[in-house]
Formats: structure tokens, sequence, C-alpha cells
């Protein structure tokens, strides 16, 4: 590989179309030349949740005009695009294979290598994008909408999981218990807002596994907590729960949050005391919740310990973290891009797997 060259980074792993260009020079913390996205929530939010073929079709639509978009936003052509990395998974199957296809069509006609991307372990490097970068080794707690994981995180490639949700992810949390107060999808900024104007006492809703002894979480039964007393209270008010007065609403998602929060920052906490570390990384889109930061600064921060977030708008999904995990992956020396078309996509493909 030659000592300056650019990453075209593509995400396509859900309802988000992300495209990235990353510069790498020698072994100096890769840059971030453009990038754009484009959200598919709108045309998602009439059916209340994602639906995989239109996801895919809409995939087909953004992938080439966000692609020029970068290239004219970064001054740069085809031409100087030297590697083009892909989400390979987990996520939609036909979704990445609409990256993965585009990505290999791409580099096959310039002649290219690809690469491609674990999506969490974009996700995990996507903080090296911020102006606080971590330094190696760090715990992560990885919070997406399918994953909830805490790993030890020693160099790139280097990730052992130390806890992981064994039903639902904290993301999946948020956006059911939003679906049942009628907060539509997706359910996390909008349940975290209406939060701010609730008293996260209210109600007593469970902690799952907060007292197991060990790093992992559960989130199912919280949901069925929350649906149970919010039919209660629409029974004795004698409407729907989404006719509910909005501060019984309010007071309704902040429990829920609180509830999510505190058993998030607790194994944190504790993941941190069993590693000995003292730098804690938090990234996927759930990493973007007010209340989440807020509680995990003042907890580090006690404790001596140093976090860091993705810049706010780098915590969902985009091509940045993808161009970004690759370009890293290529500096360490653990990868190389090849210039095998296959795009086999992997829907399900769990992070340990990348052990360098
Ligand atoms: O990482 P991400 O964009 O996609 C996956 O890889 O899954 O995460 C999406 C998840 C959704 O569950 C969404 O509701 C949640 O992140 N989310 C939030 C917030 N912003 C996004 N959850 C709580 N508070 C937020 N502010
Ligand atoms: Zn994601």
């Amino acid at each position: 590989m030659a000592k300056d060259y650019c990453v075209l980074g593509i995400e396509s792993s859900c309802d988000e179309t992300g495209v990235a260009l990353v510069r790498v020079t020698g072994q100096r913390p890769p840059t971030l030349l453009a990038h754009a996205l484009y959200s598919q929530i709108e045309m998602h939010q009439a059916y209340g949740g994602v639906v995989p073929e239109l996801a895919s079709r809409d995939h087909i639509r953004r992938v080439l005009p966000l692609t020029r978009e970068v290239l004219q936003a970064s001054g740069k052509t085809l031409q100087d695009v030297d590697v083009v990395a892909f989400t390979r998974g987990p996520g939609l199957g036909g979704a990445l294979l609409v990256g993965a296809g585009v990505a290999c069509a791409l580099a096959a006609s310039l002649g290219r290598p690809v690469l491609g991307v674990h999506h969490l372990e974009g996700h995990l490097l996507s903080p090296f994008l911020s102006a606080d970068p971590p330094e190696f080794p760090f715990v992560a707690l990885l919070v997406s909408g399918g994953h909830t994981q805490l790993m030890q995180v020693d160099g790139v490639g280097r990730y052992q999981t130390l806890g992981e949700t064994i039903d639902d992810a904290a993301g999946e949390a948020f956006d059911k218990s939003a679906k049942l107060l009628g907060l539509g999808y997706p359910g996390g900024p909008a349940l975290s807002k209406l939060a701010e104007f609730g008293d996260p006492a209210a109600f007593k809703l469970p902690r799952p596994l907060l007292h197991s002894g060990n790093l992992d979480f559960s989130f199912a039964g919280l949901k069925t907590a929350v649906m149970l007393q919010a039919k209660k209270l629409a029974a004795l008010q004698g409407c729907a729960v989404a006719a509910l007065p909005k501060a019984v609403l309010a007071d309704l998602a902040a429990s829920t949050q609180a509830a999510i929060v505190e058993v998030l920052v607790k194994k944190s906490l504790s993941a941190l005391a069993a590693t000995g570390l003292k730098r804690l990384v938090v990234a996927g889109g759930v990493g973007a919740n007010r209340s989440l930061r807020e509680q995990l600064n003042q907890a580090c921060a006690v404790r001596g310990v140093r976090v860091h977030y993705p810049e706010l708008h780098l915590c969902t999904d985009n091509g940045a973290m993808i161009a970004m995990a690759a370009a890293m992956r290529l500096q360490s020396g653990i990868q190389r891009a090849n210039k095998v078309y296959a795009f086999d996509v992997k829907p399900r493909w769990p992070l340990d797997d990348l052990m360098a």
C-alpha cells in the first residue's frame, strides 16, 4: 500500500445510506475528507419500523448520488479512490448486498481493491474521528439498535467481549417502549426528548440483571414492565395508552430511560473495575442519549476514568465510521484490501470473530 491513499467507505446495513472518504498518510491518524448521509427514517415511519425490502431499494437509489456528493465535497474524483470499503455485516441481508455490490462494482471498474468492514467495529472505532480521540486499551460500551455489548479493546482487531445482552438490545428497549407509548419510530430520540419533561422516579421499573454479578444485560423484561404499567394507567383513565396525558407519558418515558441508563452505567463501571482500565469509549446510536452521557460523565469523573464519545452526528450509522475502520485495519497491518469482488455479506457476524 502506498504511503498516502484514500479509502471510500459505504454503509448500507440498515436504514441509513452513508458514504465517506478518508485519507491515510503513513501511520498518522486518518482524516475524514467528506461524508454524506441519507436517512430512510421518514420512509419507514409509516410502517412503525424498518421494512427490509424498502430499505434495500432505497439504498440503491441513494448510494451513487451520495458518492458523487462526497467526491465533490472533498475535491476528488473516482480515480483518487485507492480502496473501496463497505459494511460486510451484521445487518439486513438485502441492504448489505446493495452496499457490497456497489462497492465491488466500483472497485472492479477502477481496478482497485475492496475491504469488507464489520459494522460494530465501525461504531467501536468511530470516536477516533472525534476531536478527542481515545488511546488503546479501553473498555467499550457498544449500544446500538441491535447490539448491547461491553468489550475490552486492546488495539485494532483486538476485541474481547466482556458481557452482552441475552435478549433485547438497549436501543431495542428504547424503540419498543417508545412504540407502545405511541411515540413512533425510531423511538430512542423521541423517548429521550419526552423524558426531559418527566420524573425519572415516577414509576418503579425493573433494572434487569443489575446485580447479576456478571457483565451481561437483559432488556426484554423492562419493555414488558413498561407495557403493563402503561396499560394499568390507561385502564384507570379509560383511554388508550397513546391518549394518556402528556405529563403521564413523560413520566413513563423518564422512568424507562432511567432504568436503561442506570443498568448501562453500573455495568460499564463494573467492566472498568474488572479490567482495571481507566478509559471508556461509548459507541452506537444510544450513545447519543443525553442522560446516558451526563450520568456516565459524572460517574467516571469521580473515578478518574476518561470517557470518549463519537461526535454526536457520528453516533448513529454513517459511512465515515466504515471508511475509518477500514483505514485503521489497513494501517495496523492486520488486513489487506484485495481484488476478490465476491460481495459475500454476513448478516450475522459476531464481533469476536474479528480477533486479530
Ligand atoms: O447504531 P445505530 O444507528 O444503528 C444500529 O446499528 O442499530 O443505533 C440505532 C439505535 C436505535 O435503537 C435508536 O432508537 C437509538 O439508537 N438512539 C437513541 C438515541 N438516538 C438513537 N436511543 C436513545 N437516545 C437517543 N438520543
Ligand atoms: Zn449501527
